[in-house]
C-alpha cells in the first residue's frame, strides 16, 4: 500500500470544442462533487482550456494541456510555451504521448528539455512512456522503457522527480480495446519505479505512475488495486461524462 494520491486523468486528444467542453463540465461536476480522494485532471485541446478553467473554478477538476514547446519564446510557428499555459492557470501538461512520438516526431531529447521547462513554470508534467507491440514481441520492452525514462528525465533538476506524474501506456493498448492485463501493467510500472529509483531512490516511492490504454469503468478498479498503479490516463472513456465520473469514483475508492 502507498499513500500516493490516486490520479485520474482524461486525455481528450483532438476532441471537443470549447463549447462542448463547457457542456461536459456541466454534466460531470454534479456527479463528482462528493468524496474527493482522487485528483481529477482533464487534458484538453488548447482551444478548450479557457472554457474548462473558467467552468471548473472551485471544483476538484485540474486542467491540463496535451503538449508544449520547450523554449520560453521564439520562432516556432504553431507552438505554445509553458509560460503561455501557466498564465491561463493550466496546471499540468501531457508530454511524450505516444501519438506525439509517432506522428509528430517527439523525441527523448526534446522531452529532456520539456520536462524541466514545465516544472520551472509550475506546471506538472504527465510524462508518457510505453513500448509498441513489435517492441514487446521482440523482448525489448525493458530496453525501450529504460531509454524513454532515463533520457526523458535526464534534465529534471535534483529533488524535483516527485513533482512529475509518469504514465505507462503500452502503444498496443491505446484505443484498441486491448487492455494490458493487470499483471502486465503492474510489472511494467514496477519496472519504471525501479528505473526512477536508480536516478533518485528517495523520490521513487513518491512518484505517481499511471496506467493508460483502453481503461474503462469496468476494468479500472482492478488496475487501480495494484500496488504500483497510482491512477489512469484515459482516452476514449474520458469523453463521456458518465463514464469519466465512474472512473473518478474508482479513483476515490482506490
Ligand atoms: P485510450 O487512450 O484510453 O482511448 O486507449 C489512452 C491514451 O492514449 O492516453
Amino acid at each position: 500500500m502507498s499513500d500516493r494520491r490516486p490520479y485520474i486523468a482524461g486525455n481528450w486528444k483532438m476532441h471537443k470544442t470549447g463549447r462542448e467542453a463547457e457542456d461536459f463540465l456541466w454534466a460531470l461536476l454534479p456527479q463528482i462533487s462528493g468524496e474527493d480522494h482522487a485528483e481529477v485532471v482533464i487534458c484538453a485541446p488548447f482551444t478548450a482550456l479557457v472554457n474548462l478553467i473558467d467552468g471548473s473554478r472551485g471544483s476538484r477538476v485540474k486542467v491540463a494541456a496535451q503538449n508544449m514547446h520547450q523554449a520560453e519564446a521564439g520562432a516556432f510557428t504553431g507552438e505554445v510555451s509553458a509560460g503561455m499555459l501557466s498564465e491561463l492557470d493550466v496546471r499540468a501538461v501531457v508530454l511524450g504521448h505516444s501519438e506525439r512520438r509517432q506522428y509528430f516526431n517527439e523525441t527523448d531529447a526534446a522531452l529532456a528539455e520539456k520536462l524541466p521547462a514545465a516544472l520551472a513554470a509550475g506546471i506538472e508534467p504527465i510524462f508518457c512512456v510505453g513500448e509498441t507491440e513489435a517492441e514487446r514481441e521482440a523482448g525489448q520492452m525493458q530496453d525501450v522503457l529504460r531509454r524513454q525514462v532515463t533520457e526523458g528525465l535526464a534534465g529534471v533538476p535534483a529533488g524535483q522527480l516527485p513533482a512529475i506524474v509518469v504514465a505507462y501506456e503500452p502503444v498496443w493498448a491505446i484505443g484498441t480495446g486491448k487492455v494490458a492485463t493487470t499483471e502486465q501493467a503492474q510489472e511494467a510500472i514496477a519496472f519504471i519505479r525501479e528505473l526512477i529509483a536508480g536516478i533518485d531512490a528517495a523520490a521513487a516511492p513518491q512518484v505517481r505512475i499511471l496506467y493508460g490504454g483502453s481503461v474503462k469503468p469496468d476494468n479500472a478498479a482492478e488496475l487501480l488495486s495494484q500496488p504500483d498503479i497510482d491512477g489512469a490516463l484515459i482516452g476514449g472513456a474520458s469523453l463521456d461524462p458518465g463514464d469519466f465520473a465512474a472512473l473518478v469514483a474508482a479513483g476515490d475508492a482506490a
